[in-house]
């Protein structure tokens, strides 16, 4: 049997899952997280950090409990080393480092987004999907070639989750952003029934959202009742969907892949998810998204691509785990993926 404990701390969330291998499978014994909710305004980086510190003992502790092992019967320390913002970073590094060298146990260095994506494909059963992967801090368009995760198309400037989150903010829909797989601009959309023409930005498979963001909220400023806010609320969702919708038709054209996979934070959203199975099914290809148990950000996902990355024997030595903010999904070779 084979134990790996992962630790997620790359944005708003600190993390530890823990997975079991045996002879016959895989399971996710332990899942626990605690999340950085600020108190106005976007994340902060430092003050999440803080929050993760102070939140790290607690997370940890609960974790093994919750798995029923001490950390001895750990078999090695798997850490998201990025992308992801410094401060944060360097708070799960840390406690890695410390782990794997005090109780003499294989650091496996993770990346992130490859993590998004391989707890997609362990939930969903498949092996060769077109990836969506769409959240507070990415959102593109991967197929797996030559070992390696391949972006066909990714956005040009904010991510869709960014867009969500910051109209939702600025607008004054009040946190928390998600609740039961509708994000704040989804229950603002319930009020509204009238299509504003908005700016939808597709360049192939590339995307651009910071000018609808920019006209959504020119329009918001003009609004003088809910019901004018739901009509902004309503469009912008169904302009930033239908062009997520459009790059990965395009790419599942171009591809001709049989499974289509949304991951990420914003695979949560039950109208994204419901415009990708139509057209998924629209064109004879599975459909599915992760869960909201691993959607977000979790040590879970860490934990799970950690034992992939060790079973292929990739650890590194601990004071060679340095963060990396800006580590691309298409940088890191995976040794399980086909040529
Ligand atoms: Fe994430």
């Amino acid at each position: 049997m084979t134990f790996i404990l992962g630790i997620e701390s790359t944005s708003h969330t600190f993390g530890i899952g823990i997975v079991e291998k045996n002879d016959s499978n895989i399971r996710i014994l332990a899942n626990v997280y605690s999340k950085y909710v600020p108190a106005k305004g976007g994340i902060h980086p430092r003050e999440a950090s803080l929050h993760h510190a102070r939140e790290a003992p607690q997370v940890l502790k609960s974790a093994l409990n919750k798995a029923g092992i001490h950390i001895r019967d750990i078999d090695g320390i798997a850490v998201a080393l990025g992308p992801g913002l410094g401060p944060c970073l360097r708070i799960g590094a840390t406690l890695a480092r410390f782990l794997a060298s005090y109780y003499s146990k294989p650091l496996i260095p993770v990346n992130h987004a490859v993590a998004h994506i391989e707890i997609g494909k362990f939930v969903a059963g498949f092996t060769d999907p077109l990836v969506i992967y769409v959240s507070g801090g990415n959102t593109l368009i991967a197929i797996q070639r030559k070992k390696r995760y391949r972006v066909l198309g990714e956005t040009l400037d904010i991510p869709l989750g960014n867009l969500l989150d910051t109209f939702a903010r600025e607008v004054g829909l009040a946190p928390p952003y998600v609740v039961n797989g509708k994000h704040q601009v989804d229950i603002c959309s319930d009020w509204g029934s009238n299509f504003i023409d908005l700016p939808y930005t597709v360049k192939g498979i590339d995307l651009s959202f910071s000018g609808l963001l920019t006209a959504s909220l020119k329009h918001a400023e003009k609004a003088r009742s809910k019901k004018e806010l739901g009509d902004v609320c309503l469009s912008l969702r169904e302009t930033a969907f239908d062009m997520i919708v459009e790059v990965a038709e395009r790419a599942l054209l171009l591809t001709g892949k049989k499974e289509v996979l949304l991951v990420g934070g914003v695979a949560s959203n039950t109208a994204l998810r419901q415009k990708l199975e139509a057209m998924a099914t629209l064109h004879g290809a599975k459909y599915k998204g992760t869960s909201p148990d691993v959607s977000g950000d979790n040590g879970a996902m860490i934990a799970y691509t950690g034992l992939l990355l060790f079973l292929h024997g990739i650890t590194i030595e601990p004071e060679k785990a340095f963060i990396k903010q800006r580590w691309r999904l298409d940088e890191v070779d995976l040794p399980w993926l086909p040529n």
